[in-house]
């Protein structure tokens, strides 16, 4: 009897800590984690992270560049974020002649703060629940499209007299799949400066190789700073603009973090779909994403062997693969971790439990036939989707293809277009072939028009494929055969060629580009795409979209009636969350566990001055043989370069600010081990792991490794 209460107390543990690590809140409403929070370690309250009246944490966390988060450290608008996240930015900022890229850039003074226009932080003022008046109206039963035209018109009218009495950014969200609405007050600065970055040989470090593993030894950090009017405001950029003085800014711990410690994450999270029946995360897990990660394979197999052969071919396609090979490691996780965890299986069982609660009483009507609805309707979607991502995936993946299509204005000129009107698009397109030949390879390009229409053709029934896929199969001998011809034929290979045209180029020469090979090739998949796709996948996404809204409200109900004791978060929608859970190793399978650090002697371990994304500069190897790492170090004597913990995060939190008990800076969230990638649809707390790199190491480049000593000596370091 002993055992069994004993394993019973186990299990119920359990399940509260399966709890404890995920959800992404809303820190506004926090006070209802408060409690757990301390349980967990946590020794400051929620007021300190989000308070309405006096500064908190919220002032010194912002969304940046409209895709990541970046945190204020300093009371001089310092900020940091990751080094991918300011990456185009260095990249702008990069000549031939100051190549920061790869030698990193410090500005030792604030003059030398580099300018980048069009870069925002937007930081959350305030946030208003708004649900009554933009669902007044509306009712249960009010039809959908009428809904939705109510819904729209109230968000209007709300947001246009918010914007009456204020000067922030005023934006209405839905939130719970369109159960709730929030209106947030934003500021948003215009005016923010690069100022210092890594070499991408520290900022990353282990490049697409690492990319969503752990362990992993990047330095992802790069820094930044707000500029405002000498009155204080948001404008845009001005000489005469000084550095922002934050309401708040975070505390730097070099206490570094001991397994187990409290820590939470406080960003902007872009997506997650956590609430969807098993039908849409069997066809998401199962369908889609191992054709998508099928196809992506076989182009970065092409990539691969032609980038091993040749290193100008490897800087040409570096960033090709990355965007490429980003998608296709995490979804490849996503699989593995839904069927390993089971988990269309056990969203077919809360499927099941949800349809037998709602026959329970007559309030629930709505809910009876849902998840068969669902399988309905997702059975209808499929085809469409996956002529989406074969189109997607296959020939919008062909270089030669997108490129043509950037002539198509051109190709529709006629003898009335105004000259001035050519002048522009003749200005365009050559704009856009010097773009596209600095970083094109035409080999890569045929073999992957071979292997990506080889596998359009063969997978996609009758009624999805575009004519060119029955032209090729009737009229060639083979695939190859049409590549080859194309290639021969299509103008678009020759970059001399192409300036010559575009030199000599009249009206009367706009209908032979328009016969083109590749730029037929490209408007008539896309013009298939159109006519026989486009609208009515829209239409069935926009029915399932209102089915998932019923579905939330469903959820929601059932919980309150089974489990009262649940919270429930809103999926993600880049606002601002935060996400708490403890430091912590794992074990992603059988046999195999995960320390949840890494050091700076793995970077060493992986060193290969051979292989692009292990290179490691002589100063950083200097300094790891004297051990110089100061204050940095940690406590064992090793300079700590990054961690794991337990946060619910998802792309857009890279570069939020993971912190300690005491609400003091840990380290830049970057990435999510790929194990556990599947966390956007399930979260399983035992393989779900957000990666950090250390704050100690980000201080160590800039202070030891680069000597940019003014800019942590304008930090608030907690020793
Ligand atoms: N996987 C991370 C994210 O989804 C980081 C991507 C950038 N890093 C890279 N090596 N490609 O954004
Ligand atoms: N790497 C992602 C980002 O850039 C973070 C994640 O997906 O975990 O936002």
């Amino acid at each position: 009897m002993k055992k069994l209460l004993l394993s019973f107390i186990v299990l119920m543990s359990f399940s509260l800590q399966l709890r404890a690590d995920e959800g992404m809140w809303i820190p506004m409403l926090l006070q209802n984690n408060e409690q757990e929070m301390q349980e967990m370690g946590m020794n400051i309250t929620v007021e300190d992270i989000y308070s309405i009246n006096n500064s908190s944490m919220k002032d010194a966390v912002v969304l940046f560049g409209g895709g990541c988060t970046g945190e204020i450290v300093s009371e001089q608008g310092l900020l940091l974020t990751n080094h991918h996240c300011g990456y185009s930015w260095i990249q702008y900022h990069s000549t031939v002649e100051h190549d920061y890229l790869t030698d990193g850039f410090w500005a030792m003074s604030f003059e030398e703060e580099l300018p980048c226009p069009g870069l925002t932080a937007v930081m959350l003022k305030s946030m208003k629940d708004v649900t009554n008046f933009v669902l007044e109206g509306v009712t249960k039963d009010t039809p959908n499209d009428e809904r939705a035209r109510i819904v729209s018109e109230n968000i209007k009218k709300v947001k246009e007299e918010a914007e009456a009495t204020t000067n922030y950014q005023v934006v209405i969200k839905p939130f719970y799949h369109g159960n709730k609405y929030y209106m947030i007050y934003n500021e948003v600065f215009k005016d923010v400066r690069m100022v210092g970055t890594p070499p991408s040989n520290i900022g990353k470090f282990g490049g697409d190789t690492d990319n969503w593993v752990w362990p992993r030894h990047t330095g992802d950090f790069s820094i930044f700073r707000i500029y405002v009017s000498p009155e204080g405001e948001a404008v845009e950029y001005s000489e005469d603009n000084v550095p922002y003085k934050p309401n708040y800014h975070f505390p730097i711990s070099l206490k570094g973090a001991e397994k187990g410690d409290f820590t939470f994450v406080f960003g902007y999270p872009a997506r997650t779909n956590e609430y969807l029946p098993a039908v849409a995360v069997d066809q998401e897990a199962n369908v889609i994403n191992p054709v998508s990660v099928d196809l992506r394979g076989k182009i970065l197999d092409i990539y691969n062997k032609h980038q091993e052969k040749d290193p100008k071919v490897r800087i040409q396609y570096a960033s090709k693969h990355a965007s490429l090979g980003n998608g296709w490691k995490k979804w490849m996780g996503v699989t593995e971790g839904i069927n390993n965890f089971k988990g269309v299986q056990k969203k077919k069982a809360f499927d099941e439990k949800f349809t037998a609660w709602a026959y329970k009483s007559r309030q629930r009507g709505a809910y009876l036939t849902l998840i068969s609805d669902f399988e309905k309707v997702y059975a209808e979607y499929e085809p469409y989707r996956l002529a989406i991502t074969y189109l997607s995936e296959t020939a919008l993946n062909i270089e030669i293809l997108t490129f043509a299509a950037e002539f198509n204005k051109l190709s529709q000129v006629t003898k009335d277009t105004p000259q001035e009107e050519i002048d522009e698009m003749i200005a365009a397109a050559k704009e856009a072939t010097k773009v596209f030949f600095k970083d094109y390879y035409q080999p890569i390009d045929e073999e992957v028009a071979v292997a990506m229409l080889t596998e359009y053709i063969a997978n996609q029934p009758a009624d999805f494929r575009p004519e060119l896929l029955n032209t090729i199969e009737k009229k060639y001998d083979n695939v190859e055969a049409y590549v080859e011809e194309l290639f021969a034929k299509t103008m678009f290979t020759s970059e001399e060629g192409i300036y010559q045209f575009l030199d000599e180029f009249k009206a009367s020469k706009a209908k032979k580009l328009a016969k083109d090979p590749a730029l037929m090739a490209y408007n008539n998949v896309m013009d298939f795409y159109l006519a026989n796709v486009r609208e009515k996948a829209s239409d069935i996404n926009s029915q399932i979209a209102d089915m998932q809204r019923v579905f939330m409200r469903g959820q929601m109900e059932y919980y309150a009636d089974q489990e009262p004791e649940k919270r429930m978060y809103p999926d993600a929608n880049f606002t601002l969350r935060v996400t708490y859970g403890k430091i912590g190793g794992f074990s992603p399978r059988d046999a195999v566990n995960y320390k949840h650090f890494t050091t700076l002697d793995g970077i060493m371990q992986k060193e290969n001055p051979d292989i692009y994304d292990y290179v490691v500069t002589d100063r950083l190897r200097e300094l790891y043989e004297n051990k110089d790492y100061g204050r940095y170090a940690d406590k064992d004597g090793s300079m700590h370069v990054a961690f794991i913990a337990g946060n619910h995060t998802t792309g857009g939190n890279s570069g939020s600010p993971i912190l300690n008990a005491d609400g003091h800076l840990l380290g830049l969230n970057f990435d999510r081990t790929w194990e556990g990638t599947m966390s956007d649809l399930i979260y399983d707390p035992s393989i779900c792991k957000n990666i950090s790199v250390d704050i100690r190491y980000v201080l160590f480049i800039i202070d030891k490794y680069a000597g940019a000593t003014r800019l942590v000596d304008e930090m608030t370091i907690v020793e």
